[in-house]
C-alpha cells in the first residue's frame, strides 16, 4: 500500500498491473462486487418484478429495468475480464434476502436499493482507474432513471390511504436490509480504495450521505416515518 495518497489516473487494465498486484486487487473488488450484486438484485428483483407488475406499462417499464440491470452486470464483468479477474466468486450483500413479494415494496426498493447504488457510483466517478470512472459516468443515468422511477410509483401508492401500511412497512425492512450495504465501520478494504484514489469516502460516510437523502425523501416528501439507523455499522 502507498504511503503518500496516489493520485495518478491509471489508463487501462495495463497500467494497472503496472501499478501493481496490490493496485489490480483492490480495484478489482470494487469491480467485483458490481459484478455479483448487479446480477443478484436483476434475479431477486428486477426480473420477478415483470411478473408482478400490474399492467403492460408496468411490465414494459419493469422490463426495461431488468434489461438495464442485467446490462450492468456484463458491463462491469467486461471490466473484470479486461483485469484478468475471476469475479464470479465472493458473497452477495444481505439486501438480496429480502423476499420481494409485491409490485409496491418493489417500487419503494427502487426508490430506496437503487439510490444506495447511486451514492456508490457517484464516488467512482472519481476513481482513480479510468475504465471504471467511465463506465459509472455511463451507467449513472440509469441508476438515477431507476430511483426517480421507484420514488415517482412510490408517492402515487401513498396518494392511497390503504397503500400506506404497505409502503411504510417496506420502508423499515428494506431500510434495514440496506444498511449492511456499505460495509463495515471498521474496513481494511475501504482503506485500501481510499489510499489507491478509487473511492474517497469511508464506508459510515456513505450510508449517512444514503440515510439523508431516503431519509429526506421518506420523511419529506411522503410524510411517513424513517426509522433511526445508527452510521456505525460493524455486522
Ligand atoms: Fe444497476
Ligand atoms: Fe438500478
Amino acid at each position: 500500500m502507498t504511503t503518500a495518497p496516489f493520485t495518478d489516473e491509471v489508463a487501462d487494465a495495463d497500467a494497472a498491473h503496472a501499478v501493481g498486484p496490490d493496485y489490480v486487487q483492490a480495484v478489482g473488488k470494487v469491480i467485483s462486487s458490481h459484478v455479483r450484486n448487479e446480477l443478484a438484485g436483476a434475479v431477486a428483483f428486477d426480473e420477478p418484478a415483470i411478473a408482478l407488475a400490474p399492467g403492460p406499462r408496468e411490465k414494459w417499464l419493469a422490463c426495461r429495468i431488468a434489461m438495464e440491470e442485467y446490462g450492468h452486470h456484463l458491463k462491469f464483468s467486461r471490466l473484470a475480464t479486461e483485469l484478468g479477474l475471476d469475479a464470479g466468486s465472493g458473497r452477495t450483500l444481505s439486501v438480496f434476502d429480502y423476499q420481494l413479494t409485491s409490485w409496491a415494496e418493489f417500487v419503494v426498493l427502487k426508490a430506496l436499493v437503487d439510490e444506495a447504488e447511486v451514492v456508490l457510483m457517484e464516488e467512482l466517478v472519481a476513481a482513480s482507474y479510468l475504465p471504471l470512472r467511465n463506465l459509472v459516468v455511463r451507467l449513472l443515468p440509469e441508476e438515477h432513471f431507476h430511483v426517480s422511477f421507484g420514488k415517482a410509483r412510490t408517492r402515487e401508492l401513498v396518494a392511497d390511504p390503504a397503500a400506506v401500511p404497505v409502503v411504510q412497512q417496506a420502508v423499515y425492512d428494506l431500510v434495514g436490509f440496506t444498511v449492511p450495504f456499505f460495509g463495515r465501520s471498521v474496513s481494511a478494504n475501504n482503506e485500501a480504495f481510499r489510499a489507491w484514489g478509487i473511492k474517497q469516502r469511508t464506508n459510515d460516510e456513505s450510508r449517512a450521505h444514503w440515510v439523508g437523502r431516503c431519509k429526506h425523501f421518506v420523511e419529506g416528501e411522503l410524510g411517513l416515518r424513517f426509522p433511526h439507523v445508527e452510521p456505525h455499522w460493524n455486522g
